[in-house]
């Protein structure tokens, strides 16, 4: 057992010089999707707080995301929200995509698949109430797209 114990601390160890890059832009995107169009503040607002982590190039880390496994895990989160969409490269879009991404932003929120559930679990403040999820349905809604 303590054999055993020592074998998983050197594990634990070693795991950790395996460090993914951050997500941590040192310059303020000019594609933020506000440079192409309108977003009402409280939107805005909201995907910073419920979004941003893994759908921007800013993602707040706690202490424990620095830690292996948990630093593999979140770095591979970033990396496929921000395939998907990307809030700080939203004015890269051509209109079919964005219009698309506008629409399935709508989808995930009512469905409740975003924010992620295990996200939520330790980030309570990025739940979507009731009124957020209508919020940003009643903002994509306004928007007519164009593309379905
Ligand atoms: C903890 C990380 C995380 C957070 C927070 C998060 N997402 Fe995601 N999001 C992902 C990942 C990972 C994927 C890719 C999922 C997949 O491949 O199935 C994704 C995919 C998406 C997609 C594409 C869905 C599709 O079917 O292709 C949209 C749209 C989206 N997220 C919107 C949002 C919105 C809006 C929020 C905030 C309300 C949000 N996400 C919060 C990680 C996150």
């Amino acid at each position: 057992m303590k054999k055993f114990l020592s074998y998983l601390l050197v594990f634990l160890a070693l795991i950790q010089l395996v460090r993914p890059k951050k997500n941590r832009s040192e310059v303020v995107s000019q594609n933020q999707i506000t440079s192409v169009m309108k977003v009402p503040q409280d939107v805005q607002a909201l995907f910073k707080r419920s979004c941003n982590d893994c759908h921007s190039n800013q993602t707040n880390y706690l202490w424990y995301h620095e830690i292996a496994p948990m630093s593999w895990m979140v770095a591979y989160h970033i990396k496929e929200g921000k395939k998907h969409l990307n809030f700080d490269e939203f004015g890269t879009y051509n209109s079919r995509k964005r219009d698309r991404a506008l629409e399935e932003i709508s989808e995930v929120v009512e469905s409740g698949e975003m924010p992620m559930k295990g996200y939520v679990a330790f980030h309570s403040e990025t739940k979507m109430s009731p009124e957020d999820i209508q919020m940003v349905k009643d903002w994509v809604t306004s928007l007519n797209l164009k593309h379905e």
